[in-house]
């Protein structure tokens, strides 16, 4: 595992942005293969995204040969909710860039048969040939995705009842209103994040140095799901100073020497 770590939030965004750029035109230089994306919502990933807008609009890379997969979606929300992952995409990143439309998968969370669409989601993904990149952001206890402490570290696709502690982290988007927020969602598993040949994860502020001291230096276990990363070969999480505050100082010190 790799810890990048900047003195702030825009700081690193902007290298998690660079290094998905140079990725994309890596593989666009040597193969007509699409390359295929995870992508996360939230606060987090928001400078991440706006850097990759301005990359794309001054020509440095493209999204025309880019296959998305987001990696959750709350049950029951219509999808024309200001708070659905679907709007917060197409707010944030898709209506600003030029992935075509086809290209472009959420996770239905008003799918008849939600079991159905999550194995759906799981083929569709291994159809386009798996992940080359996973971006993806951490939870105040330490979730990937919306893998909830506990969650299997061999899961896939599938529903998840979200906890107390993360319906009232996410209620801010909800008016405050716990109620407001959905009880279920919808979450690529753990080993599909895991699957991707590079896992990059964001972590910004002191909320999140909790999680990071869990994932990075805590042992690999299903209470803190980021910290499967440990097992992967080629995990790296990106963060500002904050974030890694409750690190070890020769923890610390590895990471910046090594970069
Ligand atoms: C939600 C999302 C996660 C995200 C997390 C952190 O639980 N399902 O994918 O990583 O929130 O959110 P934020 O970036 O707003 O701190």
């Amino acid at each position: 595992m790799q810890v990048i770590i900047r003195n702030t939030m825009v700081e690193a965004s902007v290298w998690a942005a660079r290094y998905i750029a140079d990725k994309i035109n890596a593989k666009a230089a040597v193969s007509d293969k699409p390359f295929v994306i995870g992508l996360c919502t939230g606060s987090t990933p928001i400078e991440t995204y706006a850097e990759l807008i301005r990359l794309v609009k001054a020509g440095k890379v493209s999204f025309k040969n880019v296959i998305s997969f987001n990696m959750d979606e709350y049950v029951g929300l219509p999808v024309e909710h200001p708070e659905s992952y679907h709007s917060f995409m197409h707010k944030y990143l898709f209506d600003h860039i030029d992935e075509p439309a086809a290209n472009i998968h959420i996770l239905d969370g008003n799918a008849p048969d939600l079991a159905a669409e999550c194995a759906a989601y799981e083929k569709a993904i291994e159809a386009a040939g798996g992940f080359d990149l996973f971006l993806g952001g951490v939870g105040e206890d330490g979730h990937i995705a919306f893998n909830e402490p506990f969650s299997s570290l061999q899961s896939r696709t599938r529903v998840i009842t979200l906890t107390r502690e993360t319906r009232e982290v996410n209620s801010r988007f909800f008016d405050g209103d716990l109620e407001k927020v959905p009880a279920q969602a919808l979450s690529v598993g753990v080993a599909t994040v895991m699957g991707a040949k590079e896992v990059v994860v964001l972590a910004f502020g002191s909320k999140k140095a909790r999680a990071i001291k869990d994932a990075v230096e805590g042992p690999i276990s299903h209470y803190c799901t980021l910290s499967a990363l440990q097992n992967h070969p080629a995990g790296i999480i990106a963060c500002d100073e904050p974030a890694v505050g409750e690190l070890k100082v020769n923890s610390y010190r590895y990471f910046k020497a090594t970069e």
